[in-house]
């Protein structure tokens, strides 16, 4: 019976081989490694094993590539598979040919399944400046800017607003968040004040640990920015020519950098940052992309950071007309990814070079590499093959619009308020309306709206300041509006709307705060037809209105607000009371600039300054007038 042996193998081999039939499925499934149970893939080993695994598998050419984050306008798909990327970035503006929420979907998985090429199977992260909500996304809720959540006083606030714009992240494929800015400002002719939640840095620390938790808790990575001390910078020492302090320096003392800007930073670890982009300016006549001691010694070593640090954007270029050596500096300073806007490979090929040449120890790569490997780990980006994405009906939801619109009433600051003019009766005859922020969604928005330094006009869907004004009065009531202030009746109050037009980073440095001629114009040509006039004021920091505010009955500081101006109505009218306070000193001239202890006590309002109102019961619709 020899013939029998054969036989039983034969039909053992059939009974195991994969049928034909399911030989396309096969052929469809994604390139995993040879085994599928790689200790990196064991779900059961520590997050470090799983690391020191991987990297001891993979290639110097892989290492270089997971370092690396290019912005989409630069590279395709099929070029980040290629040049086996880490990560890649929508910088300001970098949206779908049409921005819906089904493209950008399309399009940010269009990058991440270069996952499915990768020889070890590596998720891609996919970064942008979800800064005031997903702003980037045609019909996202834009929520205040910092500056205006510092004025809110309320972490709890502040961490729904991280979990809401983590929901609208994930919404699009987006797990990676470049926010919260953790500035300290003192000088309010810097352009990025308003990324700054407060003057103050227990405020800063608080605000911003409660923003991360938000974010994180929906699976969102956050971003500790920008490394540090950027707040501390001297107007004229900008290291970029069209700017005058952004990307400057400052040299204070070490002790006054732990002290005032340090903090934040280490709160921000505390709620579990795991990425800390470093900032473009420089400490001590040194850019702080190649300072090692503020990177390795103190983020790393002191502060015990186990994360990885990404550079700003084209950080290595600004260094100096030496791109290699400027990578090779950063890199060992303690930098382990990079964010370009263009060119990859370019940087892939010299730091290549520079291992070769052992002008960067390859121990310094793998610890880069283990430090972003180790946060995709952590975060299970590596254990699920698809994300489980919720449904796009999140981005600018319902829930997401109220919730910034309570931010918007609690982040107006009341700074005058004559006569108890606010809240104003909803049944007021006539309203005039004027200004150029009354109607204008982008310029209540700021920068960081649909593009990088945002726009005038209807750029994304919302409440404008006079639609919300509209939708509150009675009916009888008649509203009537000129953005120039051009009226024939006369009302008993007025409503102007005025300030910044959008800008975003050193764009927006200004040497001079004052209002323009053309808005102080409007509100004289408006007080003369009414009795009593509110003053708005839009913009990203405190402007220089001592000369005027005297001519004004209330003013309002309504920050950037965002989408939902009708959070702003809503205190106008006494639906909800006014209680923000001023997360910065106001100043009384330009020449109090930067804010001194000396200069402080010479304010026109205090760090902390906000007037309350109470409720206006008989404005509301749902309650009956009091007897
Ligand atoms: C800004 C960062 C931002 C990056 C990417 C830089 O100019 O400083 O805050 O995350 O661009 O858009
Ligand atoms: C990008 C921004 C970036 C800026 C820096 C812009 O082109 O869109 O994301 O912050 O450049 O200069």
């Amino acid at each position: 019976m020899i013939w029998i042996k054969p036989l039983i193998i034969f039909f053992i081999v059939l009974l195991l081989a994969p049928p034909l039939w399911a030989a396309d499925d096969f052929v469809n499934q994604p390139v995993m490694p040879q085994s599928a149970s790689l200790p990196y893939e064991d779900q059961a080993l520590s997050v470090e094993k799983r690391v020191q695994d991987l990297v001891g598998r993979m290639s110097l050419t892989e290492k270089i590539g997971q370092m690396t984050m290019a912005d989409i306008r630069s590279v395709s798909p099929e070029q980040v598979s290629q040049l086996q990327l880490g990560a890649v970035l929508s910088g300001g503006g970098a949206v779908p040919t049409v921005n819906t929420s089904d493209a950008w979907r399309t399009m940010v998985e269009s990058y991440e399944s270069s996952r499915v090429t990768s020889r070890w199977h590596i998720p891609l992260l996919y970064g942008i400046d979800a800064v005031h909500g997903h702003g980037n996304v045609y019909g996202a809720t834009i929520f205040p800017h910092n500056i205006g959540l510092g004025a809110t006083r309320n972490p709890e606030l502040v961490e729904r607003i991280g979990a809401a714009t983590a929901q609208e992240l994930a919404a699009t494929g987006i797990f990676w968040d470049f926010a919260p800015a953790l500035e300290v400002p003192q000088d309010y002719r810097w352009g990025r004040t308003y990324e700054g939640f407060s003057e103050n840095t227990e405020l800063v620390g608080q605000l911003g640990a409660a923003y991360i938790k938000g974010l994180q808790a929906e699976g969102v990575l956050a971003t500790a920015k920008h490394y540090v001390s950027a707040g501390a910078a001297v107007w004229g020492t900008s290291g970029h020519e069209q700017y005058a302090i952004d990307q400057g320096g400052s040299e204070i003392s070490e002790t006054e950098l732990k002290k005032v800007y340090l903090p934040p930073f280490k709160a921000a670890l505390q709620a579990g940052a795991k990425t800390v982009m470093v900032s473009l300016n420089s400490w001590r006549l040194t850019k702080i992309h190649i300072d090692q001691h503020l990177l390795t010694d103190i983020l790393k070593t002191e502060l015990g950071f186990t994360g990885f640090v990404v550079s700003d954007w084209d950080g290595l270029k600004s260094l100096g007309p030496d791109y290699h050596a400027n990578i090779v500096r950063s890199v060992n300073a303690g930098l382990d990814m990079v964010m370009l806007s263009k060119e990859p490979e370019v940087f892939i090929h010299e730091l290549t070079l520079a291992v070769d040449s052992k002008e960067v120890a390859e121990s310094r790569v793998d610890d880069a590499v283990s430090r972003i490997l180790r946060v995709k780990f952590e975060k299970g980006y590596f254990d699920s093959d698809e994300y489980v994405l919720p449904d796009v009906g999140a981005i600018g939801s319902l829930a997401h619009r109220e919730l910034a619109r309570q931010a918007v009433s609690q982040s107006a600051v009341l700074l005058k308020n004559e006569d108890n003019l606010l809240p104003l009766p909803k049944t007021t005859p006539l309203i005039l309306v004027a200004g150029a922020g009354a109607d204008d969604i982008g310029m209540q928005s700021g920068g960081w709206t649909m593009t990088w330094q945002g726009g005038l006009g209807e750029i994304t869907p919302g409440t404008t300041i006079l639609e919300a004004v509209r939708a509150t009065v009675s009916p009888s009531t008649v509203v009537d509006f000129s953005a120039d202030g051009y009226f024939k009746a006369h009302a008993s109050v007025a409503i102007v709307v005025v300030g910044e037009k959008p800008y975003a980073e050193g764009v927006g440095d200004r040497a001079d705060l004052h209002l323009d001629q053309h808005d102080l114009d409007i509100i004289l040509r408006v007080k003369e037809k009414a009795d009593k006039v509110v003053v708005i004021l839009l913009g990203g920091r405190p402007m220089i209105i001592a000369d005027q505010v005297g001519n004004w009955d209330s003013l309002v500081m309504a920050w950037l607000p965002g989408t939902e101006g009708q959070g702003l109505a809503d205190v106008l009218f006494g639906d909800e009371p006014f209680t923000g306070k001023l997360p910065f000193t106001w100043p009384s001239s330009m020449s109090d600039l930067p804010m001194t202890r000396a200069t402080k006590l010479k304010a026109s309002w205090a760090y902390g300054y906000g007037l309350t109102t109470t409720l206006l019961v008989a404005n509301s619709p749902v309650c009956k007038p009091l007897d």
